[in-house]
């Protein structure tokens, strides 16, 4: 079975291409290298000792998008490729909807023209607004804080829609929680370019003192120790999700909607604590107000995803510290 893989080479999509090789599937790349380095492809390739079809094209350049279809007989389409800066969309809106939206409508068109019925998309906890339970069930209801959220629910729109207009269309939406950790090769990893906005890009950076201290976005929020709390996944077991997808994906006509997380959650401290542990290194940080939009805690009923795709995270908070930082520090521009 081929596999077309936009956004292939980034943080997500390289893990799942490494996970997809593994279970035998045939990999098609398609990566503007906008926010991904080309070198991914090599790091794929040493993992698996397979080389994926590449092409550094633009998802939203049709023609682009129609002669690789056209050349490899696509399956199925995992749909990674989009911007996912917060605070990016919220200075830059009209880039954000014209992006993401755009790519995702002219891919949905380009595989009705050529008979492919397999979409597996990319969508985040951050549909979910601000829940007023706990844990998150997929039914909760949904709402968002800022543009890269609301194009994630807005494309989650589009194929509720198209799903109903499309009897043959199988269409799987995957909600990750928080995706952190690296392969345990050192090989693939998260290395965001400038000042990392998420939290444990900026912890690996002052662990290796390319910056002085971590902010803590406020110590005053209803949970256990006042940090914000979320379900950290590790990016090896969120790829798994992806092929957990992908084989219910063609075996049922429809749109599901599954949560990629562990249903654990860990704050701020619990997270720069056991960094600091399993790493034995420190990481200065100081209490800073809290940070506008953020929600005091956030994890997953990881329930539907096990029960009706057999899905189930399997590494730990420890595995996932572990690998952030070795990924770092084999990767570190000195
Ligand atoms: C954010 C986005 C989410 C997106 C995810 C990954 C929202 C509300 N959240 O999640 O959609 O999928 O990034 O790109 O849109 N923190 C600090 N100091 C820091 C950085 C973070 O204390 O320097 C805290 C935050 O306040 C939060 C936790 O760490 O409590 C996690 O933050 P972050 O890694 O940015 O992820 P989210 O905000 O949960």
């Amino acid at each position: 079975m081929k596999v077309l893989v936009t956004g292939g080479l980034g943080f997500i999509g390289s893990h799942t291409c490494v996970e997809l090789l593994n279970s035998g599937y045939e990999v098609v790349i398609v990566d503007n290298l906008s926010n991904s380095s080309i070198d991914v492809l090599e790091k794929i390739e040493e993992i698996t000792s397979k080389r994926p079809k590449f092409y550094d094209i633009d998802v939203c350049d049709k023609e682009e998008v129609k002669k690789v279809f056209r050349v490899n007989k696509i399956d199925a389409v995992i749909h990674f490729a989009g911007y996912k800066a917060v605070g990016e969309s919220v200075r830059e809106p009209l880039k954000y909807y014209r992006n993401n939206l755009d790519s995702t409508l002219t891919l949905l068109e380009v595989m009705k023209k050529e008979n492919c019925h397999n979409f597996v998309f990319s969508s985040s906890a951050t549909v979910y607004g601000n829940p007023k339970e706990l844990p998150i069930k997929e039914d909760f209801p949904l709402s968002t804080t800022n543009p890269y959220g609301t194009t994630k629910l807005m494309i989650e729109r589009i194929l509720a829609d198209l799903s109903k207009a499309d009897k043959e269309m199988s269409i799987i939406v995957l909600r990750y929680f928080n995706p952190i950790g690296a392969h345990k090769s050192g090989l693939l990893g998260e290395n965001p370019r400038g000042i990392p906005n998420n939290l444990m890009p900026y912890i690996v950076r002052v662990a290796t003192k390319e910056l002085e201290m971590l902010s803590v976005f406020g110590n005053d929020y209803d949970t256990h120790d006042g940090t914000g709390v979320r379900d950290y996944i590790h990016v090896v077991d969120l790829a798994k999700g992806h092929i957990k997808a992908l084989e219910k994906c063609v075996r049922f006509k429809g749109i599901e909607y599954y949560n990629l997380g562990t249903g654990t959650g860990y704050s701020v401290l619990d997270l720069v604590k056991t960094f600091e542990e399993v790493n034995n290194v420190k990481v200065p940080y100081k209490i800073v107000d809290r940070r506008p939009g953020d929600i005091d805690a956030c994890y997953a009923d990881p329930g539907k995803a096990y029960e009706e795709i057999g899905f189930k995270a399997e590494l730990g908070i420890e595995d996932m510290c572990r690998e952030s930082y070795n990924y770092i520090l084999k990767n570190k521009s000195d």
